[in-house]
């Protein structure tokens, strides 16, 4: 049973998690495991991304995958003969383990037989909605987005300013043109002060040169039930696929109002060894079991490399 969305803190009910694509960042490894199951310390990436959806007070993850990747989905299903078996050997730490992603949030499956874009991926989610749903968060599992929080805080946002929201952060001139670019408005001083901006337009992986600033989209999106109708009216844009950020850009230019969330935090890229490496090393040390023996295993590590 769905709860009404006045059941909802946040007033999200659903978020929306992209995770069809191949993985080629991270060859070999995803040719038969999902990026998103690779683990951060001992917890595949889509679980922080349930855990995230589930803070935010919403009830269902609408999970676009692709015909080869269910076993992203499997990770929400109960275990019986495991959880028997590790219920019968009295490891109760393990058993909270195990059933930790299933007690989180509802999961809801959604194919994408075709990779078309981060456009068409979201836009397949709106099957799965109520009518009593006028906005999405979409979160993309690639991006860690630390502290944990920033969607709650773009919920404010909505709250005060209606239409869609999203996150950003600022990125180095050769980095542009990697990401979804913000071209910003005026906006009132107490809201600037809050790292809060109005979008007046937004461009798909632009050159340094066409670049309208450096603050770039970094995977959370709250967005108004408009975007469903926007993107059926895209036609393809950066490399050949349907863009989510045209669909936006498409919004704001019939008026729609579209603010961003400076986040001042962390952002690590999971889609890749070079970003996920840090990130799990940055969780490692935090952890309670693992922490001091990672800490003196990684300063060793270092030292050792700076000496070589
Ligand atoms: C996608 C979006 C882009 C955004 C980025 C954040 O790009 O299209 O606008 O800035 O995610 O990670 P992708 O990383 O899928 O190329």
């Amino acid at each position: 049973m769905n709860l009404p969305i006045s059941e909802h803190i946040n007033a999200v009910k659903t978020v929306v998690v992209p995770a069809a694509g191949m993985g080629t960042r991270f060859l070999p490894a995803t040719k038969t495991v999902p990026k998103e199951l690779l683990p951060v310390v001992d917890t595949p990436g889509i679980e922080l991304i349930a855990k995230e959806a589930a803070d935010l007070g919403a009830t269902r993850m609408a999970i676009i995958t692709a015909p080869n990747k269910q076993g992203i989905l499997k990770h929400f299903d109960s275990f019986p003969e495991l959880e028997a078996t590790l219920e019968a050997r009295g490891k109760t730490g393990q058993l909270e383990k195990v059933r930790a992603a299933g007690k989180l949030i509802n999961t809801v499956p959604v194919e994408q037989d075709q990779p078309l874009g981060l456009g068409h991926a979201v836009g397949l989610a709106e099957a799965v909605l109520d009518d009593d749903e006028d906005v999405i968060a979409v979160m993309l599992p690639d991006d860690l987005v630390l502290p944990f929080g920033v969607t709650e805080r773009m919920a404010e946002v909505r709250a005060k300013f209606g239409g869609s929201v999203l996150a950003a952060i600022e990125v180095a001139e050769d980095e542009v043109s990697n990401y979804g670019i913000f071209e910003l408005g005026d906006i009132d001083a107490e809201s600037e002060k809050e790292g809060i901006r109005r979008v007046v337009g937004m461009v798909e992986k632009p050159a340094l040169a066409d670049a309208p600033s450096h603050l770039a989209a970094t995977g959370r999106y709250l967005l108004d039930r408009a975007i469903f109708d926007a993107l059926r009216r895209i036609a393809p844009g950066a490399g050949g696929e349907l863009q989510l950020t045209d669909a936006i850009a498409l919004l704001i230019s019939e008026g729609h109002p579209v603010h961003i969330v400076i986040h001042e935090g962390k952002r690590h890229d999971l889609g890749n060894p070079a970003g996920y490496i840090p990130a799990v090393l940055y969780f490692g040390l935090r952890h309670e079991e693992y922490g001091p023996h990672i800490l003196r295993a990684a300063k060793e590590i270092l030292a050792e490399f700076e000496a070589e």
